[in-house]
């Protein structure tokens, strides 16, 4: 679709724009707080009902999103626009607070390895940093999403059992956060093995309660959104021109682009609700401003 008619409920899709933090945070160039707001404005005047803007992490670990106060104070917020930030502690919940976040995201791992490098503490430890964050948001009326990463595989670990997978979703549910975000990290998945996830995950996560975050290494992301649009998922985040990655996960270049995921939904007869047309000029713009910034870097 080209406009901002209402889609039928029963066929639309949510698309999360997570570009601005999941791909900004992997840019190797420093980018001016000034295009990242630029940026997620045009995301939002495009229809993203959500966009994750930044990131309140530590910014000796992610230099690249340390003006998230920055970024949240410039944006312009609009009515029916969510806009959401990832927070690893209640340090991070303080600022975020303080920035006026309209939702938190949490984060978290199925696999030991990349929770020590990417959090610096092992799954329990973590979960147990998160609880508080996730009590504290739910108190003063924040939606929360907990984001588990390496849902199929691991850099470091290999393949992960979606037994493992389920166990990690279940104690986040259990801590209060209702919205589970299944993290393909590296962009490993087949389709066959979202099937397989959320076979395992029956029960504990119902595939239309659930979010699917794929990144695009291997082109397959397109696939395994097709899948799971088959077995009843309903939500995913994407990044527009593709943008990202993550800096504790070698070889995990891109996200799936949001311009990709709209046409795969559309092309399953779904409806995103995204104007296409301002879609495809922000990834344009987005792309210009980097290839600029990196240019004059070189
Ligand atoms: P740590 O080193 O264990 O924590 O970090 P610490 O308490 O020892 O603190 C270290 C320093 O950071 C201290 O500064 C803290 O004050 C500071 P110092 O005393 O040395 O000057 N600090 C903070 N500063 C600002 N905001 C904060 C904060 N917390 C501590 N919130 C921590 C633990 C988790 C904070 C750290 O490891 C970190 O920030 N990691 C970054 C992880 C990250 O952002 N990864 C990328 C995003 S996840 C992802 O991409 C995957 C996803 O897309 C899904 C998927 O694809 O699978 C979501
Ligand atoms: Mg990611």
């Amino acid at each position: 679709m080209t406009g901002h008619t209402e889609p039928g409920r029963d066929r639309l899709v949510r698309v999360t724009e997570v570009g601005p933090r999941d791909g900004l945070q992997n840019e190797a160039v420093r980018v001016p707080t000034a295009v990242k707001v630029e940026f997620i404005n045009r995301l939002a005047a495009a229809g993203f009902p959500e966009i994750e803007a930044t990131s309140f992490v530590s910014a000796k670990w992610v230099p690249q999103l340390g003006d998230a106060a920055e970024v949240m104070r410039t944006v312009a917020r609009r009515a029916g626009t969510i806009f959401s930030a990832l927070v690893p502690n209640e340090r991070g919940l303080d600022a975020a607070l303080e920035s006026r976040v309209d939702k938190v995201a949490v984060f978290t791992s199925a696999s030991e390895s990349f929770s020590q490098r990417n959090t610096n503490g092992s799954i329990d430890e973590v979960l147990a940093r998160l609880a508080g964050v996730v009590a504290r948001a739910r108190a003063v009326g924040l939606p929360v999403r907990g984001y588990i990463s390496c849902v199929v595989r691991c850099p470091f670990e290999g393949a992960i059992e979606p037994s493992k997978v389920r166990e990690v979703a279940q104690r986040l549910l259990a801590m209060g956060c209702p919205e589970i975000d299944l993290g393909d990290t590296i962009g490993a998945a087949e389709p066959d093995d979202i099937s397989r996830l959320y076979e395992s995950l029956g029960g504990v996560v119902a595939p239309h309660e659930s979010t699917l975050h794929l990144h695009d290494t291997r082109h397959r992301a397109s696939a395994c959104v097709e899948r799971a649009l088959t077995l009843g998922v309903r939500s995913f985040d994407s990044s527009t021109a593709g943008l990202g990655g993550c800096p504790f996960a070698p070889g995990a270049p891109g996200n799936l682009a949001s311009e990709a995921l709209v046409k795969t939904i559309e092309g399953a007869g779904f409806d995103a609700g995204i104007d296409t047309a301002a879609l495809a000029a922000a990834a344009q713009w987005i792309r210009h401003e980097l290839g600029a910034l990196r240019g004059a870097s070189e």
